[in-house]
This record gives structure tokens, C-alpha cells and sequence, in this order.
């Protein structure tokens, strides 16, 4: 009798292990390896009659300057999703949207879905996860119950292929989620990564071949890598996550990954009782809720993609009573902030190490700028002084390890929308100053060393 054979894979990285550990030796994680029965799958062997032998056959090569034309989009008409995608889902292409349970995933597909139905395109959107009973009560709900979407209730890939093969192909089909689909080829449970792998080329190879968009939600876990198949990613055209703050109300769609676009757009969406709403005017959102009084508070004039988005960035600092100083920081690199408080130290004569330093982006924004730097210095220093910056400033620049205050791209942007929402003055690095837009009716505070701002501050009268 054949013996069965097994073998380990993280559920992780994917990776196979000749036999179980407590730990995967790639990617670090715990008890994530999962003993699965060989056969089937990408990288599995396949079942032998797929593996025989076939003869090759003669591929035709092109060139690099071959003629090409820009790939047809599938424009849903929300506008912050087309954003993010670039335009429109790509036909043809697979597209894999992440986060965590309860922030909106379905929510904002089955509102795409709808969008899209609407405008005349077939839309299939299947659900592992809900009975159709409950997407249509959402879709009531949202006042989407007209749209011409056409659902089913299922998991199996080969039912799932079978019905998008019937009748004409599908513009747009959403599978909610990839981890609970599965296919009869591989032998391993649902939401392991040999299921979630086989299931997700199989719809891949779908949308190739019928040049349908396929967009697949995946979950996420607490770390914020999307469970089991961070392999799917590498898989598909494009990876956009749907995040936001739990407590807060608003979401940022964002590309991680995208083929077709660039990948540094975010589409900020509001979830209210009737699904989501776009946020067109982000800085006004993030802005909302401020208390300009108090010190340690900036607003920082960042860019998103293409976009300038206005932030308050805050900071808290407060003398420690442990032997090392915390350093907690939320919505930006926490080396970053090191290295702020080192220039600090180092050529300013700001001293904090003796203090815990707590720094938050408001709204729940992930900033990634090195931009930021100055607003940040500007927080920390205003916070230690116990001085509030004028309520009206924003600020914006890099700081080098020397201390001096770089200009940073985009200025002109940074500055028209900090003007349109009523800020009266702007801290930046001197050298910004050649790229203010004429007319701007700002005051420009231009600095070249951080030292100039830290004295600046000091020399404010204490709020
Ligand atoms: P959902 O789209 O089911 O999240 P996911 O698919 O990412 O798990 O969204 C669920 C949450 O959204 C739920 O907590 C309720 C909230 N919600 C609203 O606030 N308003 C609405 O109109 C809808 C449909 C959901
Ligand atoms: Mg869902």
C-alpha cells in the first residue's frame, strides 16, 4: 500500500518544512505549520495527469517597443476607488483587497459591485462568508437593492468557475473572501495556504482568460499581514488595504501594490449608517476635531499620491519615572522619531531623554514623509516648552542629521490647500520659499536650522 505522504507548510509565508516546528525559520512566525497532504496546489506536483509529459510548443516573441494598447479599465464611478486603483479595476487582472474583519470590506465592494451594475456592466459578486438573504438585507440597507448585481452564496471554486462560465462573461467578480474558498484539487482544509493558493490562481487564471476584473477580499491579521496567503499578494496584480481606526469612523483604502498605478494614492471613505461615504476633502475631515489651545499639537501639510492631506500631528511629553524612557508613537516610524530627538539633542540642545515622548498622528493617518519631520520637531518642542504654536500655522520640511531644514516636494500643494482651509502661516524650509505659488496670502516662515525654530518657540509666551 502507497504510503500517504505529508508535509509541513507555514500558513504564513507559505513555506514547506520537512517536519513540524514550533517556529517557521523563514518568516519567524509561531505555530503557524500545518501538516497537509501532498498533491495539488502550486508548487505541490499536481496530480500525475497534469504533470505528464506534453510537448512544448513554440511561443511567439515580441519586443519591447511592440505596439500596445492601455489596458481597458472598468471605471466603478466612486470616485476614491478609482483613485486608488489608477483608474478604474483593470480588465482582465486579479486585485486583492485586505483588512481587518468589521471595517468595511463587503461594505465597499458590494457598493463597487452595485456601482458597477449599475452602469450597465455584469457584476458577480460571491459571498463565502454571508447567505444571500443577508448581502441583500445589506444591500436593502444601502439602498442598493436595484442595482442589477447578480449574487450567489458558495465556496466551492469549481461551482464558482462553472457559474461564471455560464452565460456572457462577468465585467466584475468579487469573491468575499479568498479564505473561504476551496477546490476539490488540493486535498488540504479550507484557509490553509495550499487552499487559499489553488483557489486564488485558479480565479486568477479565470480573469486572465476571460478578461473579467477579479477581485479578491482576503482577511488580515493583528499584525497586519493578510492571514495565511501573504503569498496571494505576490500572486495578483495589485493589493490595496482598507484600514482606519476602530473608534473613529473614517477608513483609508490604500495600494500597497498595483501593476497599473502608483501605488501612493489612499481614498478616504466615512462609514455612516448608510454605508460608505467618500471623504473628497480629507484635511477637512482629519482637522475636524482639533483643540488648537493646547500645546504639542502641529498641523502638518502632507501629501498623499497626488493629493495634499492637512494632519495634526501630536505630541506628549512627560518627565519618566521608569529607568529607560517610553518612546510610543502611532501613525508614523518610530526610527524616525528617534532620529528627530537625536538632532534635537545634538544640535539644538533640546534635551528629552529623560522624558517619555509619546506622538500621534490624529485620525488614525499612517504617515510614511520624511516631510513630517519638522511639524513632529515643531510638537515635541512645543510640548516640553508647554508653549501652543499659533492655532493658524502649518509646517512641513525634512530635517538632515545636521539639523538643517530640507526642502521637500510638492510645496506649492502643501501650501493652495493649507491657504483653502484658512491657515494663515506656514513654517518650512527656507529653500521652499522659490516654490510658494504667487499671490498666496500666507505668511511664509522660512528656516534653514532647527535650532532657529526651537529658539522660535522658546521665545513664545507660555499658553
Ligand atoms: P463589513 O463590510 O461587513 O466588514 P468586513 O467585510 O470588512 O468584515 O462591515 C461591517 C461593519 O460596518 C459593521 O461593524 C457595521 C458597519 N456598517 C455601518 O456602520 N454602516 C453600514 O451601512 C454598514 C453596511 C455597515
Ligand atoms: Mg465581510
Amino acid at each position: 500500500m502507497a504510503k500517504s505522504r505529508t508535509r509541513f507548510v507555514c500558513q504564513n509565508c507559505g513555506t514547506i518544512a520537512p517536519r513540524w516546528t514550533g517556529k517557521c525559520e523563514t518568516c519567524g512566525e509561531w505555530n503557524s505549520i500545518v501538516e497537509e497532504a501532498v498533491g495539488g496546489g502550486v508548487g505541490g506536483g499536481g496530480p500525475v495527469a497534469l504533470v505528464a509529459k506534453r510537448q512544448g510548443r513554440v511561443i511567439a516573441l515580441s519586443t519591447l517597443d511592440g505596439t500596445v494598447q492601455d489596458s481597458p479599465r472598468l471605471v466603478t464611478g466612486i470616485g476614491e476607488l478609482d483613485r486608488v486603483t489608477g483608474g478604474g479595476f483593470v480588465e482582465g487582472s486579479a486585485l486583492l483587497v485586505g483588512g481587518d474583519p468589521g471595517i468595511g470590506k463587503s461594505t465597499l465592494l458590494i457598493q463597487a459591485a452595485a456601482a458597477a451594475a449599475r452602469r450597465g456592466e455584469r457584476v458577480v459578486y460571491v459571498s463565502g462568508e454571508e447567505a444571500v438573504a443577508q448581502v441583500t438585507m445589506r444591500a436593502r440597507r444601502l439602498g442598493l437593492a436595484d442595482a442589477p448585481v447578480e449574487l450567489a452564496s458558495e465556496t466551492s471554486i469549481e461551482d464558482v468557475l462553472a457559474t461564471l462560465d455560464h452565460g456572457p462573461v462577468p465585467r466584475l467578480v468579487i469573491i468575499d473572501s479568498i479564505q473561504t474558498m476551496w477546490t476539490d484539487t488540493v486535498e488540504s482544509a479550507p484557509g490553509t495556504v495550499t487552499q487559499v493558493r489553488a483557489s486564488a490562481q485558479a480565479l486568477i487564471r479565470f480573469a486572465k482568460a476571460r478578461g473579467s476584473a477579479v477581485v479578491l477580499v482576503g482577511h488580515v491579521t493583528k499584525d497586519g499581514q493578510i492571514a495565511g496567503p501573504r503569498v496571494v499578494e505576490h500572486m495578483v496584480d495589485a493589493v490595496l488595504y482598507f484600514e482606519g481606526d476602530g473608534a473613529k469612523s473614517f477608513r483609508i483604502l490604500r495600494a500597497v501594490k498595483n501593476r497599473f498605478g502608483a501605488t501612493d494614492e489612499i481614498g478616504v471613505f466615512e462609514m455612516t449608517g448608510a454605508g460608505l461615504k467618500e471623504v473628497t476633502n480629507p484635511s477637512e475631515l482629519f482637522l475636524s476635531d482639533r483643540d488648537a489651545s493646547a500645546p504639542g499639537t502641529v498641523v502638518f501639510a502632507g501629501m498623499e499620491g497626488s493629493r495634499p492631506v492637512l494632519v495634526e500631528i501630536q505630541a506628549l511629553v512627560a518627565q519618566t519615572n521608569l529607568g529607560t524612557a517610553r518612546r510610543a508613537v502611532v501613525g508614523w516610524d518610530s526610527n524616525r522619531l528617534s532620529m528627530v530627538l537625536a538632532v534635537l539633542d545634538a544640535r539644538c540642545g533640546v534635551k528629552l531623554a529623560g522624558y517619555d515622548v509619546h506622538l500621534a498622528v490624529a485620525g488614525g493617518l499612517k504617515i510614511a514623509e520624511p516631510a513630517a519631520d519638522l511639524a513632529v520637531a515643531a510638537a515635541l518642542v512645543s510640548a516640553l516648552a508647554g508653549v501652543p504654536l499659533p492655532a493658524t500655522s502649518v509646517a512641513f520640511g525634512e530635517i538632515a542629521l545636521s539639523g538643517a531644514i530640507r526642502p521637500v516636494g510638492h510645496s506649492g500643494a502643501r501650501l493652495k490647500e493649507a491657504e483653502r482651509l484658512g491657515f494663515g502661516e506656514a513654517v518650512m524650509a527656507e529653500a521652499s520659499r522659490a516654490e510658494a505659488p504667487k499671490g498666496l496670502g500666507m505668511t511664509l516662515r522660512g528656516q534653514s536650522h532647527l535650532s532657529d525654530l526651537v529658539a522660535r518657540i522658546a521665545a513664545q509666551p507660555k499658553g
